[in-house]
């Protein structure tokens, strides 16, 4: 009996030896996968915080892989031009992920192929411009209306002959408009001059495409009236908003005809600045107004 009783003990006592060492083992592994779990993550952060595109004010945290990759496939883009970029979207196809404009009824208000306007937007103060300044029935947001009326006065001070041809339009009026352009030349074509609805500035009421009087808007860009414009709109409060050389940001081919109304601070810093208002509005606009 005392035998048996001896044996039991010693093989509890086993059992419990077995059981610890097997407890302990797993305390530990469990132990080191934290501290790889903790290690990588603090890495992460690490990396988030300290990665070369951090340094930018426009820096965002969530479009770090998406300026990696963008850097990849651009090598000689600056730090600068790869994060303006991602941030415009421009690493992905047009009129995809497209979010609804902010900043309605203000002269900061962003619209491009990502940005769009609802089919019932209507800017609020839109006036018909007198028909010395204007073809008729064309409006477009009081203060751009007084801006452009001084310019085109001044102008005419100077010689020049600036007409306004195009400004406010509706959803609808563009959307018949781009039909049309579809139906001509193919969507491929027409997205590289016409917005689809929705998508075009000239919903804003902040746009005006002027000719010298009354010449073809085509032939714009070899007009004294185009230097003039180039060299003066700024002063009252527009900037050339797709020029020419940076079709690959604006996404549309160069209008010398068409001219954005920002106000005239504004459109000074922009002219200054050599970028288009999308670069402008992505590295010292957006984070001022979200
Ligand atoms: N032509 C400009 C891009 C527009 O359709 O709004
Ligand atoms: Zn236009």
């Amino acid at each position: 009996m005392k035998k048996i009783i001896i044996i039991l003990s010693s093989i509890i006592v086993i059992i419990f030896i077995i059981l610890m060492i097997f407890l302990f083992n797993t305390d530990s592994k469990n132990k080191d996968i934290d501290n790889v779990k903790e290690n990588e993550t603090t890495e992460n952060t690490k990396e988030k915080e300290n990665n070369e595109f951090s340094t930018l004010a426009y820096y965002k945290e969530e479009n770090l892989d998406r300026y990696k990759t963008y850097q990849t496939n651009n090598p000689d883009l600056s730090i600068e031009d790869i994060v303006t970029r991602v941030n415009l979207n421009l690493d992905k196809d047009v009129y995809t992920d497209t979010l609804p404009a902010i900043n309605l009824n203000t002269n900061y208000l962003l619209v491009n192929k990502f940005y769009y306007l609802d089919s019932n937007y209507i800017p609020e103060n839109l006036e018909l411009l007198d028909s010395s300044y204007a073809k008729s029935g064309i409006y477009l947001v009081k203060e751009a209306k007084d801006n452009i009326e001084r310019l085109i006065n001044d102008a005419k001070n100077d010689g020049m002959n600036i007409r306004v041809i195009s400004a406010y339009r509706s959803y609808s009026y563009q959307e018949n408009l781009y039909n049309n352009y579809v139906k001509n030349d193919g969507v491929e074509m027409a997205d590289t001059y016409s917005a689809r609805p929705g998508y075009s500035e000239h919903q804003t009421g902040l746009v005006v495409d002027v000719t010298r009087a009354y010449d073809n808007f085509n032939n714009f860009e070899n007009t004294d009236e185009y230097n003039w414009m180039l060299e003066n709109a700024a002063n009252y409060g527009f900037i050339l908003r797709y020029p020419k050389d940076k079709e690959d940001i604006t996404t549309y081919s160069f209008e010398a005809w068409h001219y954005r109304y920002v106000g005239v601070e504004l459109a000074q810093k922009i002219k200054a600045s050599n970028l288009t208002f999308d670069e402008y509005y992505i590295r010292y606009l957006e984070s001022d107004n979200n």
